[in-house]
Protein backbone atom coordinates (compact mmCIF):
# COMPACT_ATOMS: atom_id res chain seq x y z
CA UNK A 1 0.00 0.00 0.00
CA UNK A 2 1.08 3.39 -1.00
CA UNK A 3 2.21 6.20 2.05
CA UNK A 4 -0.63 7.75 0.59
CA UNK A 5 -3.16 5.19 0.81
CA UNK A 6 -2.31 3.90 4.43
CA UNK A 7 -2.39 7.59 5.52
CA UNK A 8 -4.88 9.25 3.97
CA UNK A 9 -7.22 10.18 6.83
CA UNK A 10 -4.10 12.24 7.78
CA UNK A 11 -3.01 13.81 4.35
CA UNK A 12 -4.66 16.10 1.93
CA UNK A 13 -5.35 14.68 -0.73
CA UNK A 14 -9.34 13.88 -1.92
CA UNK A 15 -11.17 11.99 -4.13
CA UNK A 16 -9.86 13.91 -7.33
CA UNK A 17 -6.07 13.73 -6.26
CA UNK A 18 -4.41 11.16 -8.29
CA UNK A 19 -1.55 9.07 -6.44
CA UNK A 20 1.83 9.10 -8.14
CA UNK A 21 3.73 6.20 -6.17
CA UNK A 22 7.09 4.28 -6.02
CA UNK A 23 5.90 1.97 -3.35
CA UNK A 24 7.33 4.68 -0.44
CA UNK A 25 6.87 4.32 2.92
CA UNK A 26 7.22 1.47 5.56
CA UNK A 27 10.80 1.68 6.46
CA UNK A 28 12.68 0.06 9.00
CA UNK A 29 13.34 0.87 12.30
CA UNK A 30 16.35 -0.98 13.61
CA UNK A 31 17.57 -1.94 17.40
CA UNK A 32 21.26 -0.23 17.96
CA UNK A 33 22.08 -2.43 20.31
CA UNK A 34 25.68 -3.08 19.80
CA UNK A 35 26.21 1.12 18.90
CA UNK A 36 24.41 1.58 22.02
CA UNK A 37 26.63 -1.00 24.63
CA UNK A 38 29.77 0.33 22.56
CA UNK A 39 28.96 4.27 22.98
CA UNK A 40 27.55 3.47 26.73
CA UNK A 41 24.12 5.00 25.77
CA UNK A 42 21.62 4.88 28.35
CA UNK A 43 18.39 5.16 26.36
CA UNK A 44 17.49 2.24 23.78
CA UNK A 45 18.31 3.64 20.42
CA UNK A 46 16.64 2.81 17.60
CA UNK A 47 17.51 3.79 13.96
CA UNK A 48 14.89 4.26 11.35
CA UNK A 49 16.41 3.30 8.13
CA UNK A 50 14.97 6.11 5.11
CA UNK A 51 18.09 5.13 2.78
CA UNK A 52 15.37 2.20 2.09
CA UNK A 53 13.26 4.27 0.17
CA UNK A 54 12.79 4.29 -3.91
CA UNK A 55 15.70 6.59 -4.08
CA UNK A 56 17.26 5.69 -1.37
CA UNK A 57 15.97 9.03 0.44
CA UNK A 58 13.66 10.19 3.04
CA UNK A 59 12.61 12.64 0.30
CA UNK A 60 10.01 10.42 -1.10
CA UNK A 61 7.70 11.08 1.28
CA UNK A 62 6.89 14.32 0.45
CA UNK A 63 7.96 13.96 -3.18
CA UNK A 64 4.54 11.47 -3.88
CA UNK A 65 3.10 14.31 -1.84
CA UNK A 66 4.13 17.19 -3.77
CA UNK A 67 4.23 14.95 -7.28
CA UNK A 68 0.52 13.85 -6.70
CA UNK A 69 -0.68 17.76 -5.96
CA UNK A 70 1.34 19.13 -8.46
CA UNK A 71 -1.10 16.78 -11.51
CA UNK A 72 -4.06 17.25 -9.49
CA UNK A 73 -3.23 20.76 -9.58
CA UNK A 74 -2.31 21.26 -13.65
CA UNK A 75 0.97 22.13 -12.74
CA UNK A 76 3.00 21.85 -16.28
CA UNK A 77 6.39 20.54 -14.73
CA UNK A 78 7.90 20.76 -11.15
CA UNK A 79 11.68 22.48 -9.89
CA UNK A 80 13.51 22.84 -7.34
CA UNK A 81 16.85 23.73 -6.03
CA UNK A 82 18.55 20.77 -4.32
CA UNK A 83 21.89 19.29 -2.41
CA UNK A 84 20.95 16.05 -4.33
CA UNK A 85 18.33 13.79 -2.73
CA UNK A 86 15.68 16.59 -3.50
CA UNK A 87 16.79 16.62 -7.13
CA UNK A 88 16.75 12.58 -7.11
CA UNK A 89 13.58 11.93 -5.97
CA UNK A 90 11.71 14.86 -7.92
CA UNK A 91 13.41 13.56 -10.71
CA UNK A 92 12.10 9.59 -10.19
CA UNK A 93 8.59 10.95 -9.34
CA UNK A 94 7.99 13.34 -12.19
CA UNK A 95 9.26 11.12 -14.53
CA UNK A 96 6.43 8.39 -13.15
CA UNK A 97 4.21 11.48 -13.46
CA UNK A 98 5.39 12.60 -17.43
CA UNK A 99 6.00 16.08 -15.78
CA UNK A 100 9.04 17.74 -17.02
CA UNK A 101 11.46 18.33 -14.12
CA UNK A 102 14.26 21.06 -13.77
CA UNK A 103 16.60 20.88 -10.82
CA UNK A 104 19.03 23.78 -9.88
CA UNK A 105 22.05 22.15 -8.09
CA UNK A 106 25.13 23.64 -6.11
CA UNK A 107 27.94 22.85 -9.25
CA UNK A 108 30.68 20.69 -7.90
CA UNK A 109 29.42 20.12 -4.49
CA UNK A 110 26.32 17.13 -4.81
CA UNK A 111 27.29 13.49 -4.30
CA UNK A 112 27.49 10.94 -7.29
CA UNK A 113 25.09 8.92 -6.55
CA UNK A 114 22.55 11.82 -6.38
CA UNK A 115 23.67 12.98 -9.21
CA UNK A 116 23.74 10.16 -11.26
CA UNK A 117 19.67 9.14 -10.47
CA UNK A 118 18.62 13.11 -11.52
CA UNK A 119 20.22 12.85 -14.74
CA UNK A 120 19.41 9.09 -15.39
CA UNK A 121 16.06 9.86 -14.93
CA UNK A 122 15.92 12.66 -17.26
CA UNK A 123 15.67 15.40 -15.61
CA UNK A 124 17.12 18.97 -17.05
CA UNK A 125 19.94 19.68 -14.20
CA UNK A 126 21.81 23.01 -14.16
CA UNK A 127 24.94 23.16 -12.21
CA UNK A 128 24.85 26.74 -10.56
CA UNK A 129 27.69 28.74 -9.75
CA UNK A 130 27.34 28.87 -6.34
CA UNK A 131 25.68 27.39 -3.22
CA UNK A 132 21.75 25.83 -2.46
CA UNK A 133 21.15 28.98 -0.53
CA UNK A 134 21.41 31.11 -4.19
CA UNK A 135 19.85 28.37 -6.11
CA UNK A 136 16.75 28.54 -4.03
CA UNK A 137 15.24 32.21 -4.55
CA UNK A 138 15.77 31.86 -8.32
CA UNK A 139 13.75 28.31 -7.82
CA UNK A 140 10.90 30.27 -6.18
CA UNK A 141 11.28 33.62 -8.39
CA UNK A 142 10.68 31.47 -11.21
CA UNK A 143 7.46 29.05 -9.78
CA UNK A 144 5.60 32.40 -8.69
CA UNK A 145 5.82 33.45 -12.01
CA UNK A 146 5.07 30.01 -14.09
CA UNK A 147 2.82 27.32 -14.19
CA UNK A 148 6.10 24.90 -13.00
CA UNK A 149 5.59 23.41 -9.04
CA UNK A 150 8.09 23.93 -6.49
CA UNK A 151 8.97 20.59 -5.07
CA UNK A 152 11.08 22.13 -2.64
CA UNK A 153 10.08 21.50 1.38
CA UNK A 154 8.41 24.92 1.13
CA UNK A 155 5.77 23.14 -0.68
CA UNK A 156 3.62 22.38 2.50
CA UNK A 157 2.59 19.03 0.74
CA UNK A 158 6.40 18.02 1.30
CA UNK A 159 6.15 18.16 4.77
CA UNK A 160 2.56 16.84 4.79
CA UNK A 161 4.12 13.38 3.37
CA UNK A 162 7.15 13.46 5.13
CA UNK A 163 5.47 13.93 8.71
CA UNK A 164 3.92 10.35 7.65
CA UNK A 165 7.71 8.95 9.03
CA UNK A 166 6.39 10.02 12.58
CA UNK A 167 3.23 7.85 12.32
CA UNK A 168 5.12 4.87 10.66
CA UNK A 169 7.77 5.26 14.50
CA UNK A 170 4.83 5.55 16.83
CA UNK A 171 2.87 2.51 15.15
CA UNK A 172 6.08 0.15 15.40
CA UNK A 173 6.84 1.45 18.72
CA UNK A 174 3.07 1.23 19.87
CA UNK A 175 4.03 4.80 21.30
CA UNK A 176 5.82 7.80 20.59
CA UNK A 177 9.66 7.74 21.66
CA UNK A 178 10.95 9.80 24.17
CA UNK A 179 13.60 11.44 22.16
CA UNK A 180 14.06 11.97 18.72
CA UNK A 181 17.36 13.02 16.40
CA UNK A 182 17.35 14.24 13.21
CA UNK A 183 19.79 15.96 10.60
CA UNK A 184 18.78 19.58 9.89
CA UNK A 185 19.30 21.31 6.51
CA UNK A 186 16.75 23.57 5.09
CA UNK A 187 15.17 22.45 8.38
CA UNK A 188 12.04 20.73 6.45
CA UNK A 189 11.94 17.20 8.02
CA UNK A 190 12.42 18.00 11.87
CA UNK A 191 9.38 20.51 11.03
CA UNK A 192 7.04 17.83 9.27
CA UNK A 193 8.55 14.84 12.34
CA UNK A 194 7.02 17.48 14.62
CA UNK A 195 3.81 18.07 13.06
CA UNK A 196 2.91 13.86 12.42
CA UNK A 197 4.37 13.90 16.58
CA UNK A 198 1.86 16.57 17.66
CA UNK A 199 -1.18 15.13 14.81
CA UNK A 200 -0.53 11.78 16.57
CA UNK A 201 -1.10 13.07 20.11
CA UNK A 202 -4.15 15.12 19.34
CA UNK A 203 -5.35 12.49 17.16
CA UNK A 204 -5.46 10.24 20.94
CA UNK A 205 -3.30 7.57 19.45
CA UNK A 206 -0.15 8.31 21.10
CA UNK A 207 -0.05 10.08 24.63
CA UNK A 208 3.33 12.01 24.60
CA UNK A 209 5.86 13.72 22.07
CA UNK A 210 9.62 13.21 21.74
CA UNK A 211 11.96 16.11 22.78
CA UNK A 212 12.61 17.05 18.93
CA UNK A 213 16.85 16.72 18.85
CA UNK A 214 17.77 18.63 15.31
CA UNK A 215 21.88 18.48 14.67
CA UNK A 216 23.29 20.53 11.93
CA UNK A 217 27.09 19.96 10.78
CA UNK A 218 29.57 22.23 12.46
CA UNK A 219 30.62 24.27 9.51
CA UNK A 220 26.81 24.64 8.06
CA UNK A 221 25.00 25.54 11.70
CA UNK A 222 22.98 28.81 11.21
CA UNK A 223 20.33 27.61 14.18
CA UNK A 224 22.86 26.58 16.76
CA UNK A 225 24.71 29.83 15.83
CA UNK A 226 21.54 32.24 15.82
CA UNK A 227 22.54 33.82 12.08
CA UNK A 228 22.57 32.97 8.25
CA UNK A 229 26.18 31.32 7.29
CA UNK A 230 27.41 32.88 4.30
CA UNK A 231 29.69 30.42 3.57
CA UNK A 232 28.88 26.61 4.43
CA UNK A 233 30.90 24.16 4.18
CA UNK A 234 30.78 20.23 5.71
CA UNK A 235 31.54 16.95 3.82
CA UNK A 236 27.82 16.42 4.74
CA UNK A 237 27.36 17.93 1.80
CA UNK A 238 23.06 17.06 1.99
CA UNK A 239 23.04 19.59 4.99
CA UNK A 240 25.72 22.15 3.60
CA UNK A 241 23.12 24.98 3.26
CA UNK A 242 23.51 28.48 5.16
CA UNK A 243 20.12 29.87 5.43
CA UNK A 244 17.56 27.22 6.13
CA UNK A 245 14.22 28.09 4.61
CA UNK A 246 12.09 26.36 7.30
CA UNK A 247 14.29 28.12 9.95
CA UNK A 248 11.27 29.24 11.83
CA UNK A 249 8.92 26.10 11.96
CA UNK A 250 12.02 24.27 13.52
CA UNK A 251 12.54 26.76 15.60
CA UNK A 252 8.98 26.05 17.16
CA UNK A 253 9.11 21.79 16.96
CA UNK A 254 12.79 22.26 18.62
CA UNK A 255 10.93 24.54 21.47
CA UNK A 256 7.42 23.55 21.94
CA UNK A 257 9.07 19.79 22.39
CA UNK A 258 11.67 20.75 25.11
CA UNK A 259 14.34 19.15 22.86
CA UNK A 260 17.38 21.31 21.24
CA UNK A 261 19.22 22.13 18.48
CA UNK A 262 23.42 21.53 18.29
CA UNK A 263 25.88 21.23 15.92
CA UNK A 264 28.86 18.04 15.46
CA UNK A 265 32.07 18.38 13.46
CA UNK A 266 33.01 16.31 10.37
CA UNK A 267 34.78 14.08 12.61
CA UNK A 268 31.97 13.43 14.70
CA UNK A 269 29.93 12.51 11.67
CA UNK A 270 32.36 10.69 10.21
CA UNK A 271 33.04 8.46 13.75
CA UNK A 272 29.29 7.88 13.49
CA UNK A 273 29.17 7.17 9.98
CA UNK A 274 31.65 4.38 10.54
CA UNK A 275 30.06 3.24 13.83
CA UNK A 276 26.70 2.02 12.08
CA UNK A 277 28.05 0.89 8.87
CA UNK A 278 30.30 -1.62 11.55
CA UNK A 279 28.58 -2.19 14.27
CA UNK A 280 25.14 -1.83 13.15
CA UNK A 281 25.59 -3.59 9.48
CA UNK A 282 23.44 0.01 8.02
CA UNK A 283 25.39 2.09 5.22
CA UNK A 284 23.66 5.54 5.62
CA UNK A 285 24.82 9.06 3.97
CA UNK A 286 27.36 10.97 5.84
CA UNK A 287 24.24 13.77 6.63
CA UNK A 288 22.35 10.87 7.90
CA UNK A 289 25.05 10.39 10.53
CA UNK A 290 24.51 13.59 12.34
CA UNK A 291 21.55 12.38 14.11
CA UNK A 292 23.67 9.27 15.80
CA UNK A 293 26.74 11.97 16.05
CA UNK A 294 24.37 13.92 17.88
CA UNK A 295 23.42 11.27 20.17
CA UNK A 296 26.45 10.06 21.05
CA UNK A 297 27.93 13.82 21.75
CA UNK A 298 25.16 14.22 24.07
CA UNK A 299 25.56 11.07 25.87
CA UNK A 300 28.98 11.75 26.70
CA UNK A 301 28.11 14.79 27.65
CA UNK A 302 25.73 13.07 30.10
CA UNK A 303 22.66 14.75 28.66
CA UNK A 304 20.76 11.13 28.71
CA UNK A 305 22.08 10.38 32.46
CA UNK A 306 19.59 8.61 34.56
CA UNK A 307 17.11 7.92 31.08
CA UNK A 308 17.62 4.05 30.72
CA UNK A 309 14.10 3.68 30.17
CA UNK A 310 13.87 5.94 27.92
CA UNK A 311 13.75 5.13 24.06
CA UNK A 312 15.48 7.92 21.19
CA UNK A 313 15.00 7.17 17.15
CA UNK A 314 17.38 8.43 14.89
CA UNK A 315 16.31 9.33 11.66
CA UNK A 316 18.82 8.37 9.05
CA UNK A 317 18.11 10.59 6.46
CA UNK A 318 19.60 9.03 2.97
CA UNK A 319 21.19 5.67 1.59
CA UNK A 320 25.22 5.07 2.18
CA UNK A 321 25.32 4.14 -1.27
CA UNK A 322 24.10 7.98 -2.64
CA UNK A 323 27.98 8.97 -1.91
CA UNK A 324 30.39 6.39 -2.53
CA UNK A 325 33.48 9.27 -3.40
CA UNK A 326 33.11 9.63 1.11
CA UNK A 327 33.04 5.94 1.64
CA UNK A 328 35.52 4.84 -0.76
CA UNK A 329 37.53 8.08 0.62
CA UNK A 330 37.71 6.21 3.95
CA UNK A 331 38.01 2.68 3.10
CA UNK A 332 40.63 0.33 2.79
CA UNK A 333 41.25 -0.67 -0.70
CA UNK A 334 40.99 -3.97 -1.97
CA UNK A 335 44.21 -5.57 -2.20
CA UNK A 336 45.42 -6.98 -5.61
CA UNK A 337 46.34 -10.77 -5.38
CA UNK A 338 47.19 -13.62 -7.55
CA UNK A 339 44.06 -16.11 -7.79
CA UNK A 340 45.66 -18.71 -5.65
CA UNK A 341 44.05 -20.33 -2.15
CA UNK A 342 47.39 -19.01 -0.41
CA UNK A 343 47.72 -15.80 -1.48
CA UNK A 344 43.70 -15.57 -0.41
CA UNK A 345 45.31 -17.11 2.87
CA UNK A 346 48.39 -14.90 2.81
CA UNK A 347 45.95 -11.74 2.44
CA UNK A 348 43.89 -12.06 5.02
CA UNK A 349 46.49 -12.92 7.51
CA UNK A 350 44.93 -16.15 8.25
CA UNK A 351 47.75 -18.23 6.80
CA UNK A 352 48.75 -20.56 9.56
CA UNK A 353 45.77 -20.96 11.42
CA UNK A 354 44.36 -22.32 8.33
CA UNK A 355 47.04 -24.73 8.04
CA UNK A 356 47.10 -26.03 11.03
CA UNK A 357 43.19 -26.26 10.89
CA UNK A 358 43.83 -28.99 7.73
CA UNK A 359 46.79 -30.51 8.98
N1 LIG B 1 19.75 14.38 5.27
C1 LIG B 1 19.82 14.25 3.95
C2 LIG B 1 20.42 13.02 3.40
C3 LIG B 1 19.34 15.28 3.11
O1 LIG B 1 19.42 15.14 1.79
C4 LIG B 1 18.81 16.45 3.69
C5 LIG B 1 18.33 17.55 2.86
C6 LIG B 1 18.74 16.51 5.09
C7 LIG B 1 19.22 15.47 5.84
C8 LIG B 1 18.17 17.69 5.80
O2 LIG B 1 16.77 17.72 5.70
O3 LIG B 1 16.57 19.95 4.63
O4 LIG B 1 14.61 18.82 5.66
O5 LIG B 1 16.43 19.73 7.08
N2 LIG B 1 18.47 17.62 1.60
C9 LIG B 1 17.88 18.64 0.74
C10 LIG B 1 18.10 18.30 -0.71
C11 LIG B 1 18.24 20.02 1.11
O6 LIG B 1 18.12 19.19 -1.56
O7 LIG B 1 18.21 17.11 -1.04
P1 LIG B 1 16.04 19.15 5.77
Amino acid sequence: MSLIQRYRGYLPVGPSTPIISLGEGATPLVAADRLRAVAGIPPRVLLKCEGTLPTGSFKDRGMTMAISKAVELGARGVMCASTGNTAASAAAYAAKADLPCVVLIPGGAIALGKLSQACTHGARVLAVKGNFDDCLPIVVELTEKGDFALVNSINPYRLQGQKTAAFEICDALGCAPTYHAIPVGNAGNISAYWMGFTEYREAGVTRTTPRMLGFQAAGAAPMVLGHPVARPETIATAIRIGNPANWEKARRAIDESGGRIDSVTDDEILEAYEMLARLEGVFCEPASAASVAGVLKLSRAGYFDGADDAVVTCTLTGHGLKDPDTAMKRAERPKEIEATSEAVLRAVGLGEKMEALTT
